[in-house]
C-alpha cells in the first residue's frame, strides 16, 4: 500500500535514463508517486506512443534530460515541464560547455514548462551555484555533480508544490542567460604549437565525455633515424583524425629519458602509459587516456568508433604505436599531476586505495593491475584494514565493454574480462584483512557486486547504484549469487536483479545492500570514513578479521561454487552467437539508440495500471 496519499503519476519523456533522469527517478519514488518513462526515440515513436499517453493520462510530464522538441499536442494537454542545465535565458545544446569556455563565475539550472522553442517556455523554477573551481573540472564531472544535485532539488520542489495545490506559478525574473548555438569544433580546437597546455586542458574537459576535440594523428617515417613517430596536428584529412577525452596535465616530473622528451616534436606522442599517450606540448605535455576515431562519408557502419584507450585506438589502423616508450610508475604513492589511474597509501595498519578508471569500466588489463595492488597490500602483514575509495565519479561500472567490443575475439576477451573481475572480488571476498568500500561515485552492474564484496560498505548518499546485468543481456558474476542474498535475503536480490531499476543509497541501506551513508563531500567523506575507522573499526580489528576468517572457512565450498554456476551461465551468454548480449553490448558501446523504450520502465500496454490505480484513488 502506498504511504503518499497524495502521489502522482508522471511520466519521464527522456533522450536516455543517464544519471540526471535516473537521480531525479529514485527521489519522487521516495515520495511514493508512480514513473513511466518512454524515450523519445524519434518523432514517429513519439506519435505511436501518444495514445498510450492519453490512456494513461499523466498528472505531469518531467524531462529531465531531452534533446528533442516536444509535440505541441502533447505539452498542450499535459503539463510538460523540460530541465535545461543553465541558468535562467540561457538557451541551446551546449550551455555546459559555453559556460566552461567562458570560465562564468555562476551557473544554475532552470526548469521550465514545454513551449514551441527550445528552452524559451515560462519558467517554473531555477537555482543558481557556483562553478566549482577544482582543477579537472569536466563538463561531464560538472554535469554528473553540481548538475544533478540542483535539479533533482527544483524538481522535487516543483512536484512537492503541484502535488499539495495542483497549480503551476511562473517567475518573472531577470533573465542573465543568452541563448547560445551548438558548440562547434571551431571553439574545442587545439594547436599544440600555439596553446599552451593548461589551454588544451581545459578544452578537452570542456568536450569530455562528448563530443571531445578533434585533431589529426598522423605517423611519419623518420629516413634518417630509420624510425615512425606519430604527431598530432589541426590538418584535418578525415583520414586520421580522432576525438581527444581523458586529459591528465604531465608535470615532467616523471619521464624516465628525459632526452626522448627533449628530442621530441611538439604535438608528438613521445610516451605511453598504460595505453594512454603522453604528447609533447609548448610548455610540458599533456596525457590524452582515451581516442574515438572520426566517422567519414566512406564509413558505413551503424553508430559511432568505439571510445578507446589511445593506444588501442591508433594500433587499430597502425600498429607501430605500440613502439612507443613505455612508462611504468610505482602505485603505491600518489603522484601529481601525472596520469596515475591507481595508487594506494598506507597509514598505520590502514590503506587506502583510490582506482579511477575512465567511466568506471574496468578492462582486463585494469582488473588485472588492481589485483597486483591488492596483492602487494595483502602481502602486507602491517595492514589490517583496506579502504577501497574508487573514483569521484563512479567507483565501478564492471568490465569494460568498449575494450571487449573492439577485442580481437569479443567472447573471449569478456571470459578474460569477468575472470579478471572475479578475482578481484575474491581477494575482498576471502583475503585476511578487513575490507570497507567506501562509495564516492556511482557503480553499475558488476561494479555494484565488486562495491557490496567489501566487509563494511559506506557510501556518499549522492550515490546510485544500477544492478544491470540482465539489461546487457548477462547473468552476471562477481560472486553475486554468494554475496547479493547474503546482504538482503534471496527474496530482494531477486527484485534488484529483474528489476533492473536504479536505487538510491536510502533504500539501499534499508534492505541492506549497503552499512551505510553519509551526506559529505568527497574530502569530508573520506575523514569521516578515517574517523569512522578509529573510533569504531581499530580496536575490534583483531576480532573483526577473526569473524571473518570464520565465515570464509564455513562458506568457502559455498563461495567457489557460487563462481562456478555464474560462469557456467555466462559462457553462454558470452560464447553463444546468439545471445543478446552480443548486440546490446555493441549498441551500447556504439551510441545506437534502442528500438524502443525497456518493457521494465516504459508505460504500461493496456489499462491494467489504471485500474490498479483506481483502486488506490478509492483506497484514499
Ligand atoms: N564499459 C564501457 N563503458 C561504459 C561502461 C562499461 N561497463 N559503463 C558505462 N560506460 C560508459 C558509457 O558508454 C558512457 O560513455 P561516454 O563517455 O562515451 O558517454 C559513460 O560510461 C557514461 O555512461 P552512461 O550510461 O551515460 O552513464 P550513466 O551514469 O547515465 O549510466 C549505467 C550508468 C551503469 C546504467 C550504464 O552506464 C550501463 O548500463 N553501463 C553498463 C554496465 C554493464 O553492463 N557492465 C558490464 C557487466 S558487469
Amino acid at each position: 500500500m502506498k504511504k503518499n496519499l497524495n502521489y502522482m503519476k508522471i511520466l519521464f519523456i527522456i533522450t536516455s535514463f543517464n544519471s540526471l533522469s535516473q537521480k531525479v527517478y529514485v527521489e519522487l519514488k521516495k515520495l511514493d508517486h508512480v514513473i513511466h518513462i518512454e524515450y523519445f526515440i524519434n518523432e514517429n515513436y513519439i506519435e505511436n506512443i501518444k495514445n498510450k499517453i492519453s490512456n494513461y493520462n499523466p498528472d505531469m510530464i518531467i524531462c529531465p534530460f531531452l534533446t528533442k522538441k516536444i509535440p505541441e499536442e502533447i505539452y498542450n494537454n499535459y503539463l510538460v515541464l523540460i530541465l535545461h542545465p543553465g541558468i535562467p535565458g540561457d538557451a541551446g545544446p551546449s550551455s555546459l560547455d559555453w559556460a566552461i569556455y567562458y570560465n562564468e563565475e555562476l551557473w544554475g539550472v532552470t526548469l521550465l514548462k514545454a513551449d514551441n522553442e527550445f528552452d524559451k517556455g515560462p519558467i517554473v523554477d531555477y537555482k543558481i551555484f557556483n562553478m566549482p573551481k577544482r582543477e579537472n573540472l569536466t563538463k561531464s564531472s560538472l554535469y554528473r555533480k553540481e548538475i544533478v544535485d540542483a535539479s533533482k532539488e527544483i524538481i522535487i520542489n516543483t512536484v512537492n508544490k503541484y502535488t499539495n495545490c495542483k497549480k503551476i506559478d511562473f517567475l518573472n525574473i531577470d533573465k542573465k542567460g543568452k541563448s547560445r548555438p551548438l558548440m562547434n569544433q571551431k571553439y574545442r580546437k587545439v594547436d599544440f604549437n600555439a596553446n599552451n597546455t593548461n589551454e588544451i586542458f581545459k578544452n578537452i574537459n570542456m568536450s569530455d565525455s562528448q563530443p571531445g576535440v578533434l585533431i589529426n594523428i598522423k605517423c611519419v617515417y623518420n629516413n634518417i633515424k630509420n624510425t615512425y613517430k606519430f604527431i598530432l596536428s589541426n590538418n584535418l584529412d578525415k583520414v586520421n583524425d580522432y576525438y581527444m577525452y581523458g586529459a591528465h596535465i604531465e608535470s615532467l616530473n616523471y619521464i624516465i629519458n628525459y632526452d626522448i622528451y627533449k628530442n621530441a616534436d611538439i604535438g608528438e606522442i613521445f610516451m605511453q602509459r598504460d595505453h594512454a599517450i603522453c604528447i609533447k606540448t609548448k610548455d610540458s605535455a599533456l596525457w590524452v587516456t582515451h581516442l574515438r576515431k572520426s566517422k567519414n562519408k566512406n564509413d558505413n557502419f551503424k553508430g559511432l568508433y568505439v571510445k578507446l584507450p589511445a593506444i588501442y585506438s591508433i594500433s587499430k589502423f597502425n600498429d607501430k604505436i605500440f613502439n612507443i616508450n613505455k612508462s611504468h610508475i610505482i602505485y603505491n604513492k600518489k603522484l601529481n599531476n601525472t596520469f596515475q589511474e591507481i595508487y594506494y597509501e598506507i597509514n598505520g595498519n590502514v590503506s587506502n586505495v583510490y582506482f579511477n578508471f575512465y567511466n568506471g569500466a574496468m578492462s582486463t588489463y585494469q582488473c588485472r593491475k588492481m589485483i597486483h595492488v591488492l596483492n602487494e597490500i595483502i602481502n602486507n602483514d602491517e595492514i589490517k584494514i583496506v579502504v577501497l575509495f574508487g573514483g569521484n565519479e563512479y567507483f565501478s561500472n564492471g568490465i569494460n565493454l568498449c575494450t571487449i567490443q573492439e577485442s580481437f575475439d569479443p567472447s573471449i576477451e569478456s571470459w578474460k574480462n569477468i575472470n579478471a573481475i572475479n578475482d578481484i572480488v575474491e581477494i575482498i571476498l576471502t583475503s585476511n584483512k578487513y575490507f570497507i568500500s567506501a562509495i564516492k561515485g556511482n557503480c553499475g552492474a558488476g561494479g555494484v557486486t565488486m562495491a557490496i564484496s567489501s566487509d563494511y560498505v559506506i557510501s556518499k548518499e549522492s550515490v546510485i547504484f544500477n544492478m544491470h546485468y540482465k539489461g546487457m543481456g548477462l547473468y552476471g558474476s562477481e560472486y553475486w549469487t554468494y554475496i547479493l542474498p547474503k546482504r538482503i535475503g534471496k527474496k530482494k536480490t531477486k527484485e534488484l536483479v529483474d528489476n533492473v531499476l536504479p536505487i538510491d543509497t536510502i533504500y539501499a541501506k534499508k534492505i541492506g545492500l549497503i552499512d551505510e551513508y553519509i551526506n559529505e563531500n568527497s574530502y569530508a567523506f573520506e575523514q569521516d570514513i578515517l574517523k569512522y575507522i578509529n573510533s569504531c573499526i581499530i580496536n575490534n580489528i583483531n576480532i573483526l578479521i577473526e569473524d571473518k576468517k570464520k565465515t570464509i572457512n564455513e562458506d568457502f565450498d559455498k563461495i567457489q561454487k557460487c563462481r562456478y554456476n555464474e560462469l557456467k551461465i555466462m559462457k553462454e551468454n558470452f560464447f553463444d552467437k546468439n545471445s543478446s548480449y552480443h548486440e546490446l553490448r555493441s549498441n551500447f558501446v556504439k551510441k545506437i539508440n534502442p528500438l524502443k523504450t525497456p518493457n521494465n520502465i516504459s508505460l504500461p500496454q493496456s489499462n491494467e495500471e489504471d485500474i490498479i490505480y483506481t483502486c488506490l484513488i478509492k483506497d484514499k
